[in-house]
């Protein structure tokens, strides 16, 4: 799978790099893909809508950004409206889930008056973006969690974990092994490989894993899993919630699923990279063993259908459809199928929330049964 390099592309650097210091990490080469200053795909590339890469559900249709602001004024107002919430998006895109939540909950008395947005967001281009679609609200950007408000706050992520770097490791006929990324035989193209098998990496691998046939490949972030232990401590000293939304497993899964996507098509992970975007499924059960970790409850996942229409997404649409024309209606009800549907968003993306043990179960997910 080898391909020939543009000149002076990202390619470039790898190259370089792998000839000093030997092959990369999967991690280490998604991170660089999607961030690195220079050519990183988020820094110099506009990838949403029809005429970019791919579409996300705020996109899609305004119903899934309101329903999202119910969730969140609900959840403010379960906390007992504090005069002050840190409303923190992660990875905002162009800001319209922000926008479309922040119309929605304005229906609901003192919540506007309480918020201060935060996003957080690597993207100078995207936060140019953010900017335009939260003109008139008060808005601070941030590179990454480290400098967390005090005081109790609402996280939301929508497809930002996926976005995270992943490591991969494949159980070969010797044991588990890393798979890397090295350069092709004649150094004009990226090719995988293993690294030699190890007990260390064994001991790395869930144990429910472990004993996985011979070629399955596991997926971890120890990013992901520092970020969901960040929010939930956080939680735990602030009070506060976390809204997860994104594609990705419910339970530990022994498959790759590492995917480069070009112009709404499957693209080779390792052709001209920082062209297409990087994504992987998210390990929802690391998450939760993170958040657990920290002190939170944790809720769901729910799938994303079972989310929106608990939220009460037919209700919505039914609502937008009465002041629609022709055209406009059935634009809602096929985003509606689209966000909902089993066969489309319905069923792989999953929603996960996170709470203080004080706070009740937040809208849209089952009671938690009491411990015996
Ligand atoms: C797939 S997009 C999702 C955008 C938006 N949430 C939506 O649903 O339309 C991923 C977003 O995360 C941002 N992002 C990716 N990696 C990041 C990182 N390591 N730190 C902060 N933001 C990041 C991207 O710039 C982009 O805004």
């Amino acid at each position: 799978m080898s391909t020939v390099p543009k000149k002076g592309s990202l390619f470039e650097s790898f190259r370089r790099r792998i000839k000093l210091e030997g092959a990369i990490s999967v991690a280490d080469y998604m991170a660089d893909v999607l961030i690195a200053p220079s050519h990183g795909y988020y820094m110099s590339n506009e990838p949403f809508g029809v005429s970019g890469d791919f579409i996300t559900a705020p996109e899609i249709s305004q119903m899934f950004g309101e329903l999202i602001g119910f969730w969140c004024a609900d959840t403010w107002y379960n906390m007992g409206g504090p005069t002050e919430i840190h409303l923190i998006e992660m990875g905002p895109g162009r800001g319209t889930l922000m926008s479309d939540l922040m119309r929605a909950a304005a229906m609901v008395p003192g919540f506007h008056q309480a918020v201060k947005i935060h996003l957080i967001e690597v993207s100078p281009k995207l936060r140019k973006k953010q900017k335009e679609a939260l003109n008139g609200y008060n808005v601070s950007w941030y590179d990454d969690l480290t400098d967390l408000p005090a005081g109790p706050c609402i996280f939301i992520a929508n497809e930002f974990f996926d976005a995270l770097p992943i490591r991969q490791f494949e159980r070969s006929p010797t044991g588990w092994c890393e798979r890397l990324i090295t350069l092709d035989e004649d150094e004009t193209g990226l090719v995988f490989t293993l690294s030699p098998p190890s007990k260390a990496i064994e001991t790395i691998i869930p144990k429910e894993l472990v004993d996985s046939h011979e070629g399955a490949v596991v997926e971890l972030s120890s990013i992901a899993a520092n970020v969901s232990a960040q929010i939930s401590s956080h939680i735990t000293q602030y009070g506060g919630a976390a809204l997860f939304v994104d594609y990705g497993w419910g339970t530990p899964t022994a498959k790759p699923s590492l995917q480069a996507i070009h112009n709404h098509k499957k693209h080779d992970v390792l052709l001209e990279p920082g062209t297409a975007d990087l994504s992987a499924f998210v390990d929802f059960p690391t998450l939760q063993k993170s958040a657990e970790a920290n002190g939170v409850s944790v809720h769901g996942t729910v799938t994303q259908g079972d989310f929106l229409r608990n939220l009460g997404i037919e209700q919505r649409a039914e609502m937008l459809r009465l002041n629609a024309d022709q055209k406009q209606a059935i634009d809602i009800t096929a985003a509606e199928h689209r966000l909902t549907d089993p066969s489309q968003m319905g069923d792989l993306f999953k929603v996960m929330a996170l709470t203080r043990p004080d706070q009740p179960t937040p809208a849209a997910f089952p009671e938690q049964k009491e411990a015996l």
